[in-house]
């Protein structure tokens, strides 16, 4: 089945970002070797629905080069990029995704990549196990199971399970270490940083940040924005966490307050309506607000079009907002994920970590599909061990090794 991308020719720009990432990715690389040599996936048709960028790619890369038959989609319409997606059909990938296309589109995606009837998946936010559970439960045939990239999928993944609907395994790779300690703490802390100051090209210095939500992504983009020289101020529902930011030293206080002082707010909950109208109408002229959460729905978009008199695009990627008071609000990336539809994502390191997991989950999906139940699993604890060492000895550090005495000592035998 023939590949659908924007535009062919812009194959060498998207070979060049993933030749960039492939470099800065030493454990994927070493696992993929090993991989490949073995030929693990051979004759397996993998389906990869992550955001379609360079490390996505060079994920992408591995498991083929390991004898899988890939087929690629994007996650979000707004995360693709059409270069990327170019260089891996070049490099004889199906791929089904164009930077920009209508939610529409994007499912029709989602299906042509199920037309594959995948052995495998690798999701990231749950939308093609969504598929799976409903229209498309044709292409359940060949499936073993599939791995979960990011919070909110598993979020999603726990409620089929404990429904007792799940059909297939699925690993949480967001729940092993080696993924969500980096990739959400210090991956989006960086990248959402990133986005909103390309994007913007403003000072973080000297703004009061608003931060929705103190887990493991709102930690690490709030402790990048107290680097910046920003006054953070944390929202949260969660009372643990609300300390948490406290004895980190940040502000807490409800959004109806915290919308009344931010100069930039950053949504990275997994919930939605996190701002609403009511937060809109009390904030201060020119705010910007961004989201770095899975969804688009976290600020409510159509509460902030119904109050504005009229909008316009400020900048490529900013939309802005006139509210009646003649304030004006502006969006980033129109909600989206901030890090990925208005930059390019994690830098290469933190996603060499999270792919590592990807590449290992689906070699244990398929080496242990015949004893899993339909169950969300994470990956046991010595395949994280093993993906931090070999990363660890990348970056030059050694560590110590316990004694058997020291082992008899904890107890760990
Ligand atoms: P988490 O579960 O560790 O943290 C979410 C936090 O938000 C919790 O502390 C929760 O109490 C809080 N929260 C929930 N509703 C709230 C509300 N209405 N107001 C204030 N706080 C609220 O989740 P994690 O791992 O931090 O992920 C957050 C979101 O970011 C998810 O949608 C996840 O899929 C996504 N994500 C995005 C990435 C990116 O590249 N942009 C990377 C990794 C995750």
């Amino acid at each position: 089945m023939e590949s659908i991308i924007r535009d062919r020719s812009l194959a060498k720009s998207g070979q060049q970002k993933i030749r960039w990432v492939d470099h800065y990715m030493p454990t994927l690389n070493a696992i993929g070797d090993s991989l490949k040599k073995e030929q693990t996936f051979r004759g397996k048709t993998v389906v990869v629905s992550v955001h379609l960028e360079a490390k996505t790619a060079y994920l992408a890369t591995v498991l083929s080069r390991a004898g899988a038959n890939v087929v690629v989609t994007g996650s979000n319409p707004l995360s693709t990029q059409d270069d990327v997606a170019a260089a891996l059909v070049e490099d004889g990938l199906t791929v089904y995704a164009t930077y920009g296309c209508t939610e529409e589109d994007y499912f029709m995606y989602l299906h042509q990549a199920l037309d594959h009837h995948p052995e495998i998946i690798i999701d990231d936010g749950g939308d093609l196990v969504g598929l799976l559970h409903t229209s498309r439960q044709d292409a359940l045939e060949n499936l073993l199971g599939g791995t979960e990239e990011t919070t909110t999928g598993v979020n999603r993944l726990h409620g089929l399970d404990k429904a007792g609907k799940l059909r297939f395994p699925m690993i949480a790779a967001n729940d092993s270490y080696c993924k969500y300690l980096f990739d959400n703490r210090y991956g989006t802390g960086q990248s959402t940083w990133d986005g909103i100051m390309r994007t913007t090209n403003l000072t973080v210095v000297g703004k009061k940040v608003v931060i929705g939500g103190y887990g493991w992504c709102g930690r690490g983009c709030a402790m990048r924005a107290k680097g910046l020289g920003a006054h953070v101020i944390v929202t949260e529902v969660d009372p643990i966490k609300a300390i948490e930011a406290v004895f980190d030293g940040f502000e807490v206080m409800p959004m109806a307050a915290a919308a009344k002082v931010g100069d930039i707010f950053v949504t990275l909950t997994g919930d939605k309506d996190v701002i609403r109208g009511e937060h809109m109408k009390e904030m201060k002229d020119g705010v910007l607000l961004a989201n770095a959460g899975h969804f688009d729905v976290e600020i409510n978009k159509p509460e902030l079009e119904a109050l504005a008199v009229r909008h316009f695009a400020a900048r490529h990627n900013i939309e802005g907002y006139e509210l009646p008071n003649g304030h004006i609000i502006n969006l980033l990336a129109d909600g989206r994920l901030v890090n990925l539809a208005a930059g390019d994502g994690h830098p290469a390191e933190i996603m060499d970590l999270s792919f590592a997991v990807q590449a290992l989950a689906a070699k244990y999906i398929l080496e242990n599909h015949g004893t899993l139940e339909n169950h969300v699993y994470v990956l046991p604890h010595t395949i994280d061990t093993e993906i931090a060492s070999i990363k660890l000895k990348s970056m030059g550090y050694g560590i110590d090794t316990l004694s058997a005495e020291q082992r008899n000592y904890l107890n760990l035998d």
